[in-house]
C-alpha cells in the first residue's frame, strides 16, 4: 500500500504538520523530478532542435525521449503529442484553430462546470462569429446531466472537462463523444484534472484533443500537454509561427514541418518536459497512489460529516481527490485564512470556475485537494483546525 514518504517529499520529516492542500492547482514535486531537473540544468541545459553541437543534441534527445515517455504513460503515440506552454494556452489556441467555417448560430456544448480555461476562449469566438454557447448542467448529484441531449444540428464543437476542479467530480464523457463524432462535431477534452488520476483514459477518449498540464500530475509549471487525435492534427495548421517548425522559409512565403512539431514554435521547454517524464515514471513507480488518495478522500468526507455549519459540494459516482467545502456560517476566505494561520494551505473562492459557482448559489468555496504527500495526519488535523475556525468566526 502505498504511503507518503520523505523520501519523496523531504519536508513530511522536517515538518510533518504542515499541510499543502492545493494540489490541484499545483503538486509539489517528488525528490527525483527536483533531481532530475537539476540534472538537466547543470549537463544538458541548452537549445532542442536547433545546433549540431553535443549539448544541444542531448537536450534534443530528452526532449524527444520525454515525448516518448509522456506518449507511453498516455497509451498514444509519441507523434501524437504535442507540448504547449499550459492547459490554458492549448485551449486558447485549439479554439482559434478548429477547422471549423463557422457560421452565425453555429453552437459549442460546454459544460457548466468548466474552469475559465475553458470556457473564455469559446466566449471570444462566440463574441467574433456570433456563436452561441449551450451548457450542460449538472444532476443534483454533481454529475453531468444528459449531455448527449443537447446535441443539435448546430453543434460544431464540444468541448468538456473530463474532471471538475472544484468538486472532484469525473465525468463520463464516452456516450457524449461518441456521438458528437458519429455528427462529425469537433470534440475537446480538458483533462487537466483527469490526468494525474487515470492518465490511461486520455488517450481512449474518443475526442479529437485532449489537454492537460503537467504541473498537476507532479512535473513543473510551463508545460501543456495536447494528444490529437491524428484524423484532426492532419487538419490542423501551425497554432502559431516561428523558429524550429519550418522546412524553409523565403521572404514571402514558409513551409511547416508535417510532423507534430509543427505545433511547437519557439524554443521548447525542455526542462518541464523532463520533468514531467520523470514524475510519470515515478508515478508508475507507486500505481497504488490512486487507491491510497480514493481511501483517504473517503476518509475525509467521513471525518467531515455531522457538521451542519460546513457541506462538501456533491460529486458525482467517480471522483478525483479534491473536494470543495462550503459553509452556511463562516465565509470562506476566513476558513482559507485560518487555515492557512495554522501552516494548511488551500485556497478559497470561485477557482476559475465562476458559472459554476453562480450556478450551485455559492460565492466562494473553499478547496482541499490531496496529493501524494497528504498524510491521515494533515486530514486529522484539517477538520480540527475547521472546527476552530468555526468557534473563531461563527
Ligand atoms: C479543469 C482545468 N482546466 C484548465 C486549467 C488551467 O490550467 P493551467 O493553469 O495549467 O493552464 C485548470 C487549472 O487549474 C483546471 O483545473
Amino acid at each position: 500500500m502505498y504511503q507518503p514518504s520523505s523520501d519523496d517529499f523531504p519536508w513530511l520529516a522536517d515538518e510533518p504538520d504542515y499541510a499543502y492542500f492545493d494540489t490541484a492547482a499545483t503538486c509539489l514535486v517528488p525528490t527525483c523530478v527536483r533531481h532530475a531537473v537539476d540534472r538537466y540544468l547543470l549537463d544538458t541545459h541548452a537549445n532542442a532542435h536547433r545546433g549540431s553541437y553535443a549539448r544541444s543534441r542531448e537536450a534534443t534527445q530528452q526532449l524527444e525521449q520525454g515525448r516518448q515517455t509522456l506518449a507511453k504513460w498516455f497509451q498514444i503515440q509519441p507523434d501524437q503529442l504535442a507540448f504547449s506552454a499550459s492547459t490554458t494556452q492549448a485551449l486558447n489556441d485549439l479554439a482559434q484553430a478548429v477547422p471549423i467555417a463557422w457560421q452565425a448560430g453555429d453552437e459549442i456544448l460546454l459544460s457548466i462546470a468548466e474552469h475559465h480555461a475553458n470556457l473564455l476562449p469559446w466566449q471570444r469566438l462566440a463574441q467574433r462569429f456570433d456563436l452561441k454557447l449551450r451548457f450542460i448542467e449538472l444532476t443534483p448529484e454533481g454529475d453531468l446531466a444528459t449531455p448527449e441531449l443537447l446535441l443539435t444540428e448546430r453543434t460544431r464543437v464540444v468541448a468538456v472537462s473530463a474532471a471538475s476542479n472544484v468538486t472532484g467530480a469525473v465525468f463520463e464523457l464516452a456516450p457524449l463523444l461518441r456521438a458528437a463524432r458519429q455528427r462529425g462535431v469537433v470534440s475537446i477534452v480538458d483533462a487537466a484534472q483527469l490526468a494525474p488520476h487515470q492518465p490511461q483514459k486520455l488517450g481512449l477518449l474518443d475526442a479529437d484533443a485532449v489537454v492537460c498540464s503537467a504541473h498537476k500530475f507532479y512535473g513543473v509549471t510551463g508545460l501543456g500537454l495536447l494528444l490529437l487525435a491524428p484524423r484532426f492534427a492532419d487538419q490542423l495548421s501551425p497554432f502559431r509561427v516561428g523558429g524550429g517548425i519550418v522546412t524553409k522559409v523565403t521572404r514571402e512565403h514558409a513551409e511547416y514541418l508535417s510532423d507534430v512539431h509543427r505545433f511547437e514554435a519557439g524554443t521548447p521547454n525542455t526542462l518541464a518536459v523532463i520533468a514531467a517524464a520523470t514524475a510519470t515514471e515515478w508515478l508508475d513507480r507507486n500505481a497504488d497512489l490512486s487507491h491510497y488518495l480514493d481511501t483517504q478522500r473517503a476518509e475525509l468526507s467521513h471525518l467531515l460529516t455531522h457538521r451542519e455549519w460546513l457541506q462538501v459540494l456533491p460529486a458525482g459516482p467517480m471522483q478525483t481527490p479534491t473536494l470543495s467545502l462550503v459553509s452556511s456560517s463562516v465565509h470562506a476566505h476566513d476558513l482559507a485564512a485560518y487555515l492557512d494561520s495554522q501552516r494548511i494551505e488551500a485556497r478559497a473562492g470561485h477557482h476559475c470556475a465562476q458559472p459554476l459557482l453562480q450556478y450551485l448559489g455559492h460565492s466562494g468555496v473553499v478547496r482541499i485537494a490531496l496529493g501524494a504527500y497528504t498524510t491521515p495526519r494533515h486530514l486529522e488535523r484539517l477538520v480540527s483546525v475547521l472546527d476552530e475556525a468555526y468557534e473563531l468566526f461563527s
